[in-house]
């Protein structure tokens, strides 16, 4: 069931993968859901372990990758950053290296991406980003799962992200890019992607079919969208901002009028957690078009398949 080809790999951004790879887990990923509505065991890392390091609060990503990894026969450990000798100045090197010598994997949730990169270079053991401020990469599995459940195919969807340029919308972008989407991102001025980023997403698109449109008006990305997608305007580690971020993204709300300027087919969708009357109204999230409950239990599948992929 699970393909030798992406074993020992490191998944830290989406972009290090190539668009068959993404598929591959895709597949995996639908496969293992079904099973498991059919409560059927899929054992895959029987006896591996997968060290969890926080440095932000979660609550999907850490029962995810914990519940996912006890499915598949394995176990996961929740190592808070401060509680590791790392949160005393411990290196990242000397982190990795010791913690390759006990641990199958690692998943880690932290501010820098440099980090997160730092750690995989010196870990002999898959790492995989589980968020950082530039990017969310097993959330933007979940979601182009979600996605292709929803409609069969990333190619031609119209994916409308509305709101800040941040790490959700950077992962998801470059995913519906190298699926062959037609994404359109609309924010503020001052609150666009980052242009490395959309560069990445470009040249995806270019291989794929797909397109990439970066916008400031809310309403005609809204226009014909078939998802719109959208995330917290204060990310983590940004609460100083807060105020000023509600006046500057205002008119980016997900609403109940924005909903009606999509595609018929339209869904909603959101990483969650969501803070009601800024970026989304209660009422759409919770109302027939939303997806995203979906959408954050598909992280359980999408991460187990990553797992059963990338641990030995
Ligand atoms: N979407 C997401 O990553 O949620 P958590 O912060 O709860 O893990
Ligand atoms: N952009 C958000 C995503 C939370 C899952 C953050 O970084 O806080």
């Amino acid at each position: 069931m699970v393909s030798a080809q992406l074993k020992g790999r490191h998944f830290l951004r989406v972009n290090d993968w190539e668009a068959a790879d993404l598929v591959t887990v895709l597949d995996l990923a639908d496969r293992l859901k079904a099973r498991y509505k059919q409560r059927v065991e899929d054992r895959l890392l029987e006896g591996r372990t997968l060290g969890m390091i926080f440095t932000k609060p979660s609550t999907r990503t850490r029962v995810s990758f914990e519940v996912g990894i006890s499915h598949l026969g394995g176990t996961a450990l929740y190592l808070s950053a401060n509680d590791l000798q790392l949160g005393r100045g411990e290196t990242i090197r000397d982190t990795a290296s010791v913690l390759s010598r006990y641990l199958d994997g690692i998943m880690i949730r932290t501010f820098h991406q440099s980090d997160v990169d730092e750690l995989a270079q010196h870990a002999d053991i898959p790492v995989i980003n589980g968020l950082t401020d530039d990017f969310h990469p097993c959330q933007a599995l979940a979601d182009v799962m979600t996605i292709r459940e929803r409609f069969g195919q990333l190619e031609g969807v119209r994916v409308a992200y509305l709101g800040d340029g941040n790490n959700v919308c950077h992962s998801l972008m470059v995913a519906c890019a190298k699926l062959g989407a037609t994404f359109v991102a609309a924010t503020p001025e001052g609150y666009e992607a980052e242009e490395e980023v959309v560069g990445w997403a470009r040249a995806a698109a270019e291989e794929s079919g797909g397109s990439v449109e970066l916008l400031h008006d809310p309403e005609v990305a809204a226009t014909d969208a078939d998802v719109l997608y959208t995330d917290v305007w204060t990310s983590m580690g940004q609460d100083e901002e807060r105020e000023q971020r509600i006046r500057d993204l205002q008119a980016f709300r997900l609403d109940g009028h924005t909903l009606s300027m999509a595609s018929e087919r339209a869904v909603v969708m959101h990483c969650l957690p969501a803070h009601y009357d800024e970026e989304v109204t209660e009422d759409v999230l919770h109302g027939e078009r939303s997806a995203a409950w979906d959408q954050a239990e598909n992280r359980l599948h999408a991460q187990k398949a990553l797992m059963a992929l990338v641990i030995r």
